[in-house]
C-alpha cells in the first residue's frame, strides 16, 4: 500500500508536481505539504483525511511521530478506555490476539490509505484512533471538537535509528538499505517522513501549554522510568479516572504486563501477522529500549542531531 502509486487520489496527483520534493526513505520521493513531508501515498491519505474526517467530541487521538512508542501507547490507551467492559477477561482480551495497529488504526497511515472515505461507523464511543499529522494540519473538525489529543514524543536520536531500521523493513525488495549517514543527514535536513521532527514534537508542544485540558505531553522516556503514575495520569486525562477498588487491585499492574515490550513481542499476531498495509507486525517491536542509539550511530553524530534540535526549538522550553 506504500509502495503502490495507482492508488494515489486525483487531487494528490494534481498537486505533487507543485511541491518541493526530496529522495524519500521508504519510497521513491517524498514530497513537503504545509510544511511537512510525505510519500505520495500518504499525502493522499493526508488529503483525504482533511477534507473527509470529523472528529467527535467523544474521539481520543494518539499522536506521534513514527517510532516514539506508538504501539505501547495504542495498547496502554486501548486497555484504559476498555478496561470497565474487559475486567476479569484478561485470558480473552483483543490484544492477545490482535495487533495494537488494529484495534487502535491510524487514520493517515490506515483508514484513509485504505479508503478515501472510510466506514468510521463500527468505531463505538469513545473512539480511539493514532495518526503522525503534524499538529496545523489536523481537519478543522479535529480543532473545533472537544476531542482529547494525547501526543508521545522520544529522544530523537533513537527515534532516529529506530526509523532507519524501520524502513530498510519497510523497503521495497532489491532495493537494499539506505546508509545511515545518508538517512542522518535527510534526518537533520528535516526531510524525513512526517518531519521535520522538532516541528512535529513543538506543534504538539506549544498546544498542550495553551489547551492543557486537551493535549497530553508525553515522553517516551518517562512513560518508561515510571509507567505506573502514567497510567494513572492518562486516566485522568480521560475522563475515566482509576477509582480505589482500581487502584488496589492490581488493574495498572495488569495493564502495563499485558502492554510490555515482553509480551506483545512474544505474541503469535505480534510475531507472525501482517496489517492490511502490508506491514508486518513484528516490525513494530525491536528492543523497546532507552538509549540503543548508541549501538549503531557515534557520539559525533549523536551531538549532531542534538545541536540541530537545540538550535531548532531554542526559546521553546523544550528539551528532548
Ligand atoms: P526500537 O526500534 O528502538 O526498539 P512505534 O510504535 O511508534 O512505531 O515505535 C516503535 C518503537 O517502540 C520501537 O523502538 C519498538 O521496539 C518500541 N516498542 C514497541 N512496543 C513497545 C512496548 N510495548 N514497550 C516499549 N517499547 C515498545
Amino acid at each position: 500500500k506504500y509502495l503502490q502509486e495507482d492508488d494515489i487520489s486525483q487531487k494528490c496527483r494534481d498537486l505533487l508536481p507543485l511541491l518541493p520534493r526530496e529522495k524519500g526513505w521508504i519510497t521513491t520521493s517524498i514530497y513537503q505539504y504545509q510544511g511537512f513531508w510525505y510519500s505520495p501515498q500518504i499525502l493522499s491519505s493526508v488529503l483525504a483525511c482533511q477534507d473527509h474526517f470529523q472528529a467527535q467530541d467523544t474521539d481520543v487521538l494518539l499522536i506521534t511521530a513514527p517510532k516514539s512508542g506508538t504501539t505501547w501507547l495504542k495498547a496502554i490507551l486501548f486497555c484504559i478506555l476498555n478496561r470497565a467492559e474487559l475486567s476479569g477477561s484478561m485470558q480473552h482480551h483483543p490484544l492477545l490476539t490482535q495487533s495494537p495497529h488494529n484495534l487502535v488504526p491510524f487514520l493517515e497511515s490506515q483508514l484513509y490509505l485504505e479508503q478515501e472515505i472510510p466506514n468510521l461507523a463500527s468505531f463505538a464511543s469513545p473512539r480511539l484512533f493514532a495518526t503522525h499529522l503534524p499538529y496545523h494540519l489536523f481537519p478543522t473538525s479535529v480543532k473545533d471538537s472537544g476531542c482529547k489529543l494525547v501526543y508521545l514524543c522520544r529522544n530523537p536520536k533513537d527515534t532516529f535509528v529506530s526509523f532507519w531500521h524501520f524502513a530498510n523493513k519497510m523497503r521495497s525488495k532489491g532495493t537494499g538499505e539506505m546508509p545511515l549517514e545518508e538517512c542522518l543527514d535527510a534526518f537533520c535536513r528535516g526531510t524525513s517522513p512526517f518531519g521535520p521532527y522538532w516541528d512535529h514534537v513543538q506543534g504538539y508542544y506549544k498546544a498542550s501549554s495553551e489547551m492543557p485540558e486537551r493535549v497530553l505531553f508525553l515522553r517516551y522516556e518517562d512513560l518508561k522510568e515510571d509507567p505506573h503514575v502514567h497510567v494513572k495520569r492518562l486516566a485522568d486525562f480521560l475522563g475515566c479516572p482509576l477509582g480505589k477498588q482500581e487502584l488496589m487491585d492490581g488493574t495498572v499492574d495488569g495493564i502495563l504486563r499485558m502492554c510490555s515490550f515482553d509480551s506483545l513481542k512474544a505474541l503469535e499476531v505480534n510475531k507472525s501477522g501482517e496489517l492490511s498495509t502490508g506491514i508486518e507486525t513484528n516490525w513494530f517491536f525491536r528492543k523497546g529500549e532507552v538509549g540503543d542509539w548508541l549501538n549503531y550511530i557515534s557520539v559525533e553524530m549523536g551531538e549532531r542531531i542534538d545541536r540541530v534540535m537545540q538550535e531548532k526549538m531554542h526559546g521553546s522550553g523544550l528539551k528532548l
